[in-house]
């Protein structure tokens, strides 16, 4: 079974990706609650968190029940990185990961994300000193390549093994390819064939179906699953792929009393973080996936997205049970 350092993980993890404005702690709790193995901030700039940018800062913010947890930051700067690492490790996560994967035209243009693909002595460079740097393990999260000329993921994956990562997760998809097209798992399962690999190799993109994620596992070889998209406002999908590796069979989708309770923990949790205006605000993007596929609801799904006040918000849940409580929803 696979361990990112010292972390024992069960057989075929689940690893919720880092993700801008989503991988926030109370959506990293419900995705835990739910069966995520492994969860992961969204990625924080090295150089917001020297400056000592509030809204940096903030991101660092974990908490016991979302254990083991991964902050993720990104930059190209050595300096900056190897400061920032000092001050992530303030926080006290499980894991430090590296974002070398953000596609981002602000954020290749200075190297930082996916830019770095284009620098890979660069790459090396940096992640060894920031694995020297800290006691914690470090993890890489990146692409198959900057693009598809330049896929030299087998050789990079193994070269930041050599100087001491502990797992990596690599999304299917070149710099150039943004989100367009299909994820090509191929090139990952390369990384896991190559004989001199025993560090976890992590399957990314696309896995939107317990099916994709068996197939990841049983096709492609690899050590686990991270998931992004299909996790939205859906934190019950790390559950519903582990009952179908169990079972063989789809796990009821959750109830409506399920939903809106996620939904009222979510929006509450969100507060409690980050006051009410905010919480309000942010965990609007959540409702339309919470509640996708009713019929006759934009009235509802209205009142969640313009309340200001969360006291609207809740109150549109109330109505939300008592006019939908018994509406079955299918298996999408
Ligand atoms: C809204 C959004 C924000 C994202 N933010 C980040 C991020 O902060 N760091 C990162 O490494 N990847 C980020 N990604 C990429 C995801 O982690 C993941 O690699 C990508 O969505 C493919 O996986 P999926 O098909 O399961 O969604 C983001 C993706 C989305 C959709």
């Amino acid at each position: 079974m696979p361990k990112i350092g010292d972390i024992q993980l069960p057989d075929f993890p689940l690893l919720l990706a880092p993700m801008e404005d989503v991988s926030d702690p109370p959506f990293r709790a419900l995705c835990k609650e739910q069966g995520a193995d492994v969860v992961y901030t969204e990625f924080i700039s090295s150089e917001g968190l020297i400056r000592d940018a509030a809204k940096s800062v903030m991101k660092l913010d974990i908490y016991e029940r979302e254990r083991p947890v991964g902050i993720q930051i990104f930059g190209a700067e050595l300096d900056s990185m190897l400061q920032s690492i000092d001050i992530v490790e303030k926080s006290n996560p499980d894991i430090i990961d590296i974002n070398f994967g953000c596609p981002v035209k602000k954020v290749v243009s200075k190297n930082a994300g996916a830019g770095i693909l284009k620098d890979i002595p660069l790459m090396i460079k940096l992640t060894e000193e920031m694995v020297k740097r800290t006691h914690l393990p470090i993890t890489v999260k990146t692409r198959l390549g900057w693009d598809s000329d330049s896929i030299k993921i087998v050789e990079v994956a193994e070269r930041l093994q050599d100087v001491g990562i502990k797992a990596i997760s690599i999304h299917g998809r070149t710099r150039v390819q943004m989100y367009k097209g299909s994820a090509d798992w191929g090139p990952i399962a390369a990384v896991k064939n190559n004989p001199r690999m025993h560090i976890p190799i992590f399957g990314n993109g696309d896995v939107d179906t317990p099916e994709m994620a068996m197939k990841m596992r049983d096709e492609y070889g690899l050590d686990g699953a991270m998931i992004g998209r299909a996790s939205i406002g859906y934190p019950w999908f790390f559950n519903e792929v582990k009952h179908y590796f169990k079972t063989g069979t789809h796990k009821d989708p959750p109830t409506m009393e399920e939903r809106v309770s996620a939904a009222r923990r979510h929006l509450q949790m969100a507060i409690d973080w980050k006051g009410e205006k905010l919480g309000v605000f942010e965990t609007r993007r959540h409702y339309t996936n919470y509640f996708k596929g009713i019929p006759n609801f934009k009235e509802y799904r209205m009142k969640m997205v313009t309340s200001d006040e969360a006291e609207d918000v809740f109150a549109a849940f109330d109505e939300v049970m008592e006019m939908f409580g018994d509406y079955q929803f299918t298996t999408v």
